[in-house]
């Protein structure tokens, strides 16, 4: 399965908790998104059964080659959790090492794990072992804690040392959060040191970035998160980007065709009333830099029904065309 995943750099959308649900990560698969990863799930959550946790790792057939990504800190129960994720047959199993946000860190988990490398690789050891080779592991993880603490070498070493199938990074510190700049250089290191797949992510906002970044580190794989919030297009475009060093640019009417088609992939997972709550924080995306994009997000903020944001939206960007 790894090898036939990165046959021709393929393309991910990254985890974004809060965004890369089920819909948007359909709508992104029907733009030319390649691989698709769940939300980070907590394997705590999941080995107490929460219905709420259990409701993260849903996916279509569609939606391969697909991955769950946990998160969690005790090697017993990231195991449990893996088994328990086997029974829905995903492509991979992916594992959260980057992420900064304090109530992730307070539990040791996420980016913590960069912090306590016998954890992590206890981890990826005890997780390997409980799927017993019927599905590949992958490791998320960043540069370091800070520029004085920059190990990913030395843990992408030990990702892979302890059973990892392919890794994933993000080269910011965990202190830098989302700020700066990503450094591509860590990208292209990490690559010549390790045998399995690097995939690089960070700061891939157009698709010549992604050529770029395949180009610059020799990854195996790209992965773009917020680079895709409100332009899912930008799969399909980096896809023609790295094949023909061209793309074709996106028109005013597919603009608005891709936001009907966003709102129909949602409706169909979830009650109208959270549709046109959540469409408010996406359609900011949608509408950022258009002519009279601030005045429509306010009239957006103001609707209550799907009917009323299409007509919203059709009478705004219907014009644009
Ligand atoms: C709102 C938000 C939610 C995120 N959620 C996750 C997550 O659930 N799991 C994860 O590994 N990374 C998560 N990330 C990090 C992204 O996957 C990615 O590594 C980061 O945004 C850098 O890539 P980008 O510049 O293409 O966005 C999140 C980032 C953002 C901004």
């Amino acid at each position: 399965m790894t090898s036939s995943l990165f046959k021709n750099t393929p393309i991910f959308l990254a985890p974004l908790a809060g965004y890369t649900d089920q819909a948007y990560r359909m709508l992104c698969k029907a733009h030319g998104a390649e691989v698709l990863v769940s939300e980070m799930v907590s394997a705590d959550g999941l080995t107490r059964d929460s219905v709420k946790t259990i409701q993260y790792i849903y996916f279509d057939p569609i939606e391969r080659p697909y991955g769950v990504q946990l998160f969690g800190n005790d090697p017993d129960v990231m195991a449990k959790a893996a088994e328990f994720v086997l029974q829905y047959q995903p492509d991979f199993i992916d594992i959260n090492m980057g992420c900064p946000v304090k109530k992730v860190i307070r539990r040791g988990a996420g980016s913590a794990l960069m912090q306590t490398p016998d954890i992590a690789s206890s981890i990826v050891k005890a997780v390997k072992k409980a799927v017993a080779g019927a599905l590949p592991i992958s490791v998320k993880f960043r540069s370091g804690i800070d520029n004085n603490n920059l190990n990913y070498a030395d843990f992408g070493l030990l990702m892979q040392d302890s059973g990892a199938d392919f890794v994933c990074l993000h080269p910011r510190t965990v202190k830098q959060m989302f700020s700066g700049k990503s450094n591509w250089e860590h990208i292209k290191h990490l690559k010549s040191l390790l045998n399995i797949p690097v995939v690089g992510n960070g700061d891939i906002l157009c698709p010549e970035d992604a050529l770029l970044m395949r180009d610059m580190c020799q990854c195996d794989g790209v992965m773009i998160g917020r680079g895709a919030l409100g332009k899912p297009w930008i799969f399909s475009q980096a896809r023609q980007m790295m094949d023909r060093g061209e793309y074709q640019a996106i028109t005013k009417s597919s603009l608005l065709g891709t936001i009907m088609q966003h709102i129909d992939f949602a409706l169909k997972h979830k009650p109208e009333h959270v549709v046109v709550k959540e469409m408010r924080s996406q359609l900011c995306f949608y509408t950022k830099g258009i002519i009279g994009g601030s005045e429509l997000r306010n009239k957006i903020n103001h609707t209550g029904s799907v009917s009323e944001l299409k007509e919203l939206l059709n009478n705004y960007l219907g014009g644009l065309v």
